[in-house]
């Protein structure tokens, strides 16, 4: 354990890169050479269990990256890579730094929450005060954001403009969806993706073709976030974001009411999600998934994120048991959880990214949940089965979750980050 924990340093370290707005860590050295969003926020929490200070500048780096409306960027362009498609010329924002248009899963404020436990557990409270005020008055504004601009119906839901927003890029859940997505204007175009990496793991061209024409389209709003919000072709309320989101706010509060701040707006954007969440149930599956805002349709697709609503901090009987016993059947059916789509769905394919392929850093999420609401056997077996994925195979960025073959690149930094925060975090549970 100790020289994976060792190697699992040297790739942060590694990765680590120095940029006019700081210290950042790109997800990977040749396939995404920038400063991602969630990617960075993971990472915190790898840094966080042996280089507080480290830790704390990587949130920061990105949250000097934020518009002025509270809009965070999925990707910071801090340094050139020609090596990169689509780079800052393709998303044209007009910002300084340079960055993308859309956002990514908030999972920022739940992390700086861990930062700052850790830090008073160190004592070092005082070292690190003014610097969780000022992250705390940035989360604000980002999370005010998504309520204003994301949820344009009020629904407590996450309305993603991009597949890429969410994450979770090629999932199923955004096939349907993306239909509409008018790809005949698109032109033709260099990926620079299959070139690092086997195509059989990436999306499809087609797939490709509607992530072009989404940042074409935002582009030609001039990237004004209230424009595309009203007439993008693809709205997805996606169960990601959504419980990252509702989870996230939790966590804001608390830091809120620690620092002494009226967290009234905060504790309203709970009531909201708490109260409209439930649209993005499935009853005919029995499964949490995302839905399309313009038709009304459920995905009705069990992925990896359909498990979130524990760490979302939702309580109900009937649909934590009918998801539980999802989680089981998954389990009976393959070696390693949390397949990013169900096994048993015919378009299941065990390396083809977020059709497949199990990601630590989702895995954390689903953990860390399952073991706050007091379901101790599953939330071990998908901590173990993530271990054993990484100590078998290696840091990739993600793994077929029937013989653990590692998919995409590998010396990712978020898949060291987890195994730091679940083994160096915490030795005792190895
Ligand atoms: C891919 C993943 C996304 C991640 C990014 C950088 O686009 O789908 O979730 O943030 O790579 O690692």
């Amino acid at each position: 354990m100790t020289d994976l924990t060792d190697a699992a340093r040297a790739i942060l370290r590694g990765n680590d890169r120095q940029g006019p707005g700081g210290r950042y860590t790109v997800p990977n050295g040749r396939v995404y050479p920038f400063q991602w969003n969630w990617d960075s926020a993971f990472v915190a929490l790898g840094f966080d269990t042996f280089d507080r200070v480290r830790a704390w500048q990587e949130v920061e780096t990105l949250f000097s990256a934020q518009w002025q409306d509270g809009f965070v960027p999925h990707i910071v362009f801090w340094a050139d890579d020609a090596g990169y498609f689509p780079g800052p010329s393709v998303w044209d924002t007009g910002r300084e730094p340079r960055t993308s248009g859309i956002t990514q899963p908030p999972v920022a404020a739940t992390v700086v929450r861990r930062l700052w436990d850790t830090a008073l557990a160190a004592g070092e409270g005082d070292a690190f005060w003014s610097r969780v005020e000022r992250l705390y008055d940035q989360l604000l504004a980002y999370h005010r954001w998504f309520a204003e601009v994301r949820d344009p119906e009020g629904r407590g839901v996450v309305v993603a403009m991009h597949p890429w927003e969410t994450g979770r890029d090629n999932s199923p859940e955004w096939d349907a969806p993306g239909e509409p997505i008018d790809v005949s204007k698109v032109g033709d175009y260099v990926r620079r993706d299959t070139g690092h990496l086997d195509a059989k793991m990436r999306p499809t061209k087609l797939e490709y073709d509607r992530y072009l024409a989404l940042v074409q389209y935002g582009r030609a709003q001039g990237w004004d976030h209230h424009a595309i919000a009203a007439g993008n072709p693809f709205r997805v309320a996606d169960v990601g974001m959504s419980m990252i989101l509702l989870r996230a706010n939790r966590d804001l509060r608390d830091l809120g009411a620690m620092l002494g701040r009226d967290t009234g707006a905060i504790a309203a954007w709970i009531a909201r999600a708490e109260a409209g969440i439930g649209w993005l149930w499935d009853e005919a599956h029995g499964c949490w998934c995302s839905r399309d805002l313009l038709t009304g349709r459920r995905s009705g697709f069990v992925t990896s994120a359909s498990f979130l609503s524990f760490y979302a901090g939702l309580r109900d009987p009937a649909k934590d048991a009918a998801t539980l016993a999802h989680l089981a059947r998954i389990g009976a059916r393959v070696p390693y959880l949390m397949p990013s789509l169900d096994p048993a769905d015919p378009g299941f394919q065990m390396i083809r990214y977020w059709r497949g392929p199990v990601w630590a850093v989702v895995n954390w999420m689903i953990g860390t949940g399952l073991a706050e609401t007091g379901h101790a056997e599953p939330a071990a077996r998908v901590k173990r089965d993530t271990l054993d994925l990484i100590a078998r195979n290696g840091f990739y960025e993600a793994f077929s979750p029937v013989d653990g073959t590692g998919s995409g690149g590998d010396d990712f930094s978020w898949t060291a980050a987890i195994w730091l925060a679940w083994v160096a975090g915490d030795r005792s549970a190895v």
